[in-house]
């Protein structure tokens, strides 16, 4: 029998059931919700997110290493907030996620902003914030240098080697924009030294949703080293990218390992270095994105000779994730889980033929009306999301620990998609 990823979401919350081939989600049907909130929804479980930030800080939990959440992958104040409660600091790449960081009570120094291409008016709004800027070449720091000699910032390294699910998401390695290339690293020394900056940290980051941490563990060893060439260092920022699996019975990260290996080298770098530097993690989506359910409803279903579609009202300006990296997402059928199977391609409701949200699905018997659940969609599922064909963004509702709904962010109205344009 195929494992499927819903099984796995209703091992780690009891807020999320199954009964009688239907989905429960504390206690109500998914079209309650819908009906209540408005569809598509986006919905968060409070308890899986603290569940899996548990299981990070349990496995990197050594003195020396700090988790910062990385709130691209969902900038809810609402969840960060549980980040903060959680004990992470925070990994911001704007202005507009250093605002939403400091509005839900991170302190400065809790947050970096790990920037890329960014303008004089950007570092202006992170100094004046107090908050740390690593920069992504030599412009940048030259930039930061004449605003602000003295100054302290860290540096992004690309140490050659990446990693992730998608070439779109690959951020180590000769072809991408980010970090200093390692065969220039010198150059940062008389860069900052022209300005009398105070290098306070590397980071490097080599891409997101890798299953095996041999690729991030090299690029961590890299970074330790060229880390001996800057005697000032306060951190060094290892990255992000921890995956999940997507599809039910897949293989997964081993955290536990993966901490005792970079444990070692904390360990080890520590004395080769002759102090302590702090280590920092950023992780967006791990801790977030297998909270996350978005609930669709059937508007079409069409059997074509050759194929059949099943029309729903969430378009990729909802979840673009199939549609940018074809990447998979389990489709539940809320009111008919198991039974026998048929392929769908599952579509939105955009003008576009590449507005899929899933091809030749097997999907059970399904209605018009019916409500389906995409999983996994906590992370880089809202925070993507926007109003191609003019079409509002959904509601965020959370599951919160007491089982109750709260609306986190409401449903675009009409009026918004208006509200910055002006009419002649
Ligand atoms: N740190 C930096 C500097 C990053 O650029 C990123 C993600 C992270 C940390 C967090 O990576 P994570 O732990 O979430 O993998 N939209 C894509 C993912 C893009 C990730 C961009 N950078 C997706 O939906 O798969």
């Amino acid at each position: 029998m195929t494992i499927m990823k819903i099984d796995n979401l209703v091992a780690m919350t009891s807020q999320i059931e199954i009964r009688d081939n239907q989905l429960l989600i504390s206690g109500r049907q998914a079209q309650d919700l819908t009906e209540r909130f408005g569809s598509p929804l986006y919905l968060y479980s409070e308890e899986v997110i603290r569940k899996s930030c548990r299981k990070l800080k349990e496995a990197m939990g050594f003195p020396g290493l700090s988790l910062h959440y990385s709130a691209k992958a969902n900038s809810n104040i609402s969840i960060l907030k549980i980040m903060r409660e959680e004990g992470f600091g925070m990994d911001a790449v704007s202005p507009g996620e250093i605002a939403i960081g400091l509005k839900a009570g991170f302190f400065p120094e809790q947050i970096i902003f790990i920037s890329n291409n960014i303008t004089t008016e950007e570092f202006n709004f992170a100094v004046k914030n107090r908050i740390d800027v690593s920069v992504n070449s030599f412009g940048q720091l030259e930039l930061f240098g004449r605003r602000f000699p003295g100054g302290r910032i860290a540096v992004r390294i690309n140490p050659g080697i990446g990693a992730g699910h998608h070439q779109k998401v690959i951020t180590g390695g000769t072809k991408t924009k980010f970090g200093v290339d390692l065969a220039q690293v010198e150059e940062i020394k008389a860069i900052a030294s022209r300005y009398d900056l105070h290098i306070c940290g590397l980071n490097t980051h080599i891409g997101s949703n890798f299953l095996n941490c041999k690729s991030y563990l090299k690029a961590a060893t890299i970074l330790c080293q060229v880390a001996e060439g800057f005697p000032e260092l306060e951190y060094l920022d290892l990255g992000g990218g921890l995956g999940i699996s997507y599809q039910g019975g897949g293989s997964s990260l081993d955290l536990m390992r993966m901490g005792r290996a970079l444990e070692r080298l904390y360990v080890d770098f520590t004395r080769r270095y002759g102090r302590r530097v702090r280590f920092i993690m950023e992780p967006g989506r791990y801790p977030v994105a297998e909270s996350g359910v978005l609930l669709t409803t059937v508007t079409d279903l069409k059997r074509n000779p050759q194929r059949s579609f099943i029309g729903t009202d969430a378009g990729f300006n909802v979840l673009l994730r199939p549609s940018l990296y074809n990447a998979y997402h389990e489709i539940i059928n809320c009111g008919n889980i198991k039974g026998p199977l048929e392929p769908f391609d599952i579509c939105g409701n955009i003008c576009e033929t590449g507005d899929i949200l899933a091809a030749e699905a097997p999907m059970p018997l399904t209605q018009i009306a019916d409500t389906l659940a995409i999983l996994d969609v906590g992370a880089y599922g809202y925070a993507m999301a926007s109003n191609y064909n003019s079409r509002p963004r959904p509601a965020e509702v959370l599951i919160q620990t007491n089982g109750e709904f709260r609306l986190i962010r409401k449903r675009d109205r009409l009026e918004d998609l208006l509200e910055n344009q002006l009419a002649a």
